[in-house]
């Protein structure tokens, strides 16, 4: 089924002046962007929007790694698309990634790595709704 999933190029991305290169790895793999802007998150928001981690031991690293420069999010749309864009990401650490993901490619650590991605279809209904209206989004 056609799907919309939420992707975010973390600073790390932006710092490294990658954004051309992952967006064109989405669009070559059929993933297309309906959605899409630059912001940088405060505290507050990277807390809420990865509230779900709040009990993990890395839950401070990763807001404060999230917080540390502007992200891009795009709502990213294809057929099956929550799962084509995990993986064209590849493994979260990127030491176990595939070769040829972006992560594998691009990442630092399991941390500083590069991207999100949604992982389900309910959670990519909440990602993609707390950074965009509905009028924000151009579905093709
Ligand atoms: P992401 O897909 O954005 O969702 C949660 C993030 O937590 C994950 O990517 C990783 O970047 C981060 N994360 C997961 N495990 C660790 C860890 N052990 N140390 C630091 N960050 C982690």
């Amino acid at each position: 089924a056609v799907e919309t999933t939420l992707s975010i190029l973390k600073p790390d991305a932006l710092e490294k002046n990658k954004i051309g290169d992952i967006i064109n790895r989405f669009e070559e793999a059929g993933l297309t962007p309906v959605g899409l802007r630059m912001v940088h998150l405060s505290q507050n928001e990277a807390e809420q929007f990865y509230a779900v981690h709040k009990e993990r031991p890395f839950f401070g690293e990763l807001t404060e790694f999230m917080t540390r420069g502007p992200v891009v999010v795009m709502a990213l749309r294809g057929e099956n698309a929550i799962e084509r864009n995990r993986e064209i990401m590849g493994a979260t650490n990127p030491d176990e990634a595939d070769e040829g993901t972006i992560r594998a490619d691009l990442a630092t650590s399991i941390g500083e790595n590069t991207v999100h991605g949604s992982d389900s279809p309910e959670n990519a209904e909440i990602e993609v709704n707390f950074f965009f209206s509905g009028t924000q989004l151009f579905d093709r």
